[in-house]
């Protein structure tokens, strides 16, 4: 039964069957041996003794073959040991996995850590430069036009005056995307649908584009509003449209898709910056070339480019980055070399409905007036541009380079209707505050302020307080004529 039962388990089943086979033979021949007093079994005995005989031989050498497996065969307890052995190793094994992972989480955190404090520094290098800078630019397109309207008869150097401005335009685009990358520049956010935006970019985009680049939008149906600065979204879509049409020489297809998504908190810890909540979500995507991995973490930084000198300053997805890192929102890049890429911008949704676009409020004739002006502006340089020009327009003026002056003029009898502040200014007192305490001494003062980038003083949460006019810098005299108005009719 035993054999029948444990057939594959047994070891050595030839000596079994043999001892067996030995046992039931060797009774068959007592027993036989026991029934000699009635019948006569002589013969039969010795038959069997005989076979007995033959298999102990058998057996005996079965055994002796045995011997040296038997001596080797493990016994209950060496094999416990071994099987105790075996789990050490494996839990040791295990720890040693554990810590690997842990030390690779460590390693990605610190490099996180790393480039977000190398993105901060080089935002801070680069919001300063772009800060004076704007002051330079102020001035420059500024006095242009009026070197212009004083040469235009002159072709030679009008056409001069034409390089200059155009220059000046093209650092101003500059400044305005550093500006963006450092987070410092002033931005209107609102309620936004995003679906009308992107399907409205989309239609921007067609002859930019061209033939060869086809346009897919698959936009979610019910895209919850994002509160954001509409123009500046509009900008950060074209950035990415162009990277995606210089990375699809040869054609392609670029995709726009817009998306709830809420980000949970797994999320958020493999991705440092990324806060935890609902998003509207914009992806653009392209079938181009992609971005190898070792450049991946490097293409947001600013004048980071693989274009050719002329062809891309690196500033386009610098931009992007910015605008929606002081948006409170989170932008994620994803790309495999030949086959695309694909830019995640995750936008802070907004409460309430979209609003509607705000009324286009730029007027057909440059604005003119005689009311009396303040201007406060610490730069020397800017502050006589400024003047010449609120003067072209006919107002009266006064001027201030800092908060302690400006109030020595408002305290006296003339009259103002406007002051016109920069927002830093030095003196112990902000842009804000001289406005606040010039409104005490004059209640009901008109308020302009400008600003090459905003700080707290006005903007709170990367957003410009309710009742507050802000003319950016640089701007050209028609902005300036059209804000003095808006101001002075507010
Ligand atoms: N969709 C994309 N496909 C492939 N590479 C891309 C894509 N987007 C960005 N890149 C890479 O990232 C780099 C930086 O992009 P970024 O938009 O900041 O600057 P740029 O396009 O080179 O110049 P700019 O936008 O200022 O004209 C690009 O030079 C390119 O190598
Ligand atoms: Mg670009």
């Amino acid at each position: 039964m035993f054999l029948w039962r444990r057939w594959h388990d047994i070891m050595f089943r030839g000596v079994f069957i043999s001892i067996t086979s030995y046992g039931v033979v060797g009774g068959i021949g007592r027993l036989l041996s026991l029934a000699t007093p009635w019948i006569d079994v002589g013969a039969a005995t010795d038959v069997f003794d005989a076979v007995l005989a033959l298999m102990s031989v058998a057996l005996i050498a079965a055994l002796l073959k045995m011997l040296p497996q038997i001596l080797v065969l493990p016994t209950r307890i060496t094999l416990q040991k071994a099987y105790a052995q075996l789990e050490e190793e494996i839990r040791q094994r295990r720890a040693a996995e554990a810590m690997v992972q842990r030390f690779q989480e460590i390693e990605a955190n610190e490099a996180q850590v790393r480039q977000a404090q190398k993105m901060e520094a080089i935002g801070q290098l680069t919001g300063g430069v772009a800060h004076d800078f704007n002051n330079i630019l102020t001035v420059i397109t500024g006095t242009i036009e009026i070197l212009a309207d004083a040469v235009k008869d002159k072709p030679q150097l009008a056409g001069i005056a034409n390089m200059i401005s155009a220059a000046a335009d093209r650092g101003a685009d500059l400044t305005r995307h550093l500006l963006a990358f450092s987070r410092r520049q002033p931005l209107q956010p609102r309620a936004t649908d995003i679906n009308a935006l992107v399907v409205e970019a989309g239609r921007l985009l067609r002859p930019t584009l061209g033939e060869q680049i086809e346009i897919e939008s698959m936009l979610a149906y019910d895209s919850a509003p994002a509160l954001i600065d509409p123009s500046q979204l509009s900008t950060a879509i074209l950035n990415l449209a162009l990277n995606a049409r210089d990375a699809m020489p040869e054609g392609g297809k670029l995709t726009l898709e817009t998306k709830n998504v809420t980000l949970d908190d797994d999320y958020a810890q493999l991705n440092r910056d990324a806060k935890p909540g609902s998003y509207v979500m914009i992806a653009v995507s392209d079938t181009g070339q992609g971005i190898p991995a070792a450049l991946l973490h490097k293409v947001f930084e600013p004048f980071f480019t693989t274009k050719d000198v002329g062809k891309g300053s690196g500033l386009g997805l610098s931009m992007v980055y910015g605008f929606v890192k002081q948006s409170n929102g989170h932008v994620k890049i994803y790309s495999e070399e030949g086959h695309g890429t694909t830019v995640k911008l995750y936008l802070p949704r907004a409460a309430g409905a979209p609003e509607l676009p705000a009324a286009d409020t730029s007027r057909p004739a440059v604005a003119r007036g005689d009311e009396t002006i303040l201007i406060v502006e610490d730069d020397a340089l800017v502050r006589d541009y400024v003047v010449a020009q609120v003067r072209r327009l006919g107002y009266r003026t006064l001027a201030a380079s800092n908060a302690a002056e400006g109030l020595v003029l408002i305290d006296n009898p003339e009259r103002i209707d406007l002051l016109f502040t920069d927002v830093i200014i030095p003196g112990g007192m902000n842009g804000r505050q001289l406005a606040i305490e010039a409104a005490k001494r004059r209640p009901g003062l008109k308020v302009l302020y400008t600003s090459g980038y905003t700080e707290n003083a006005i903007v709170h949460h990367g957003r410009l307080d309710a009742d507050v006019l802000l003319l950016a810098k640089p701007y050209v005299s028609a902005d300036l004529a059209r804000m003095i108005r808006t101001a002075l009719e507010a």
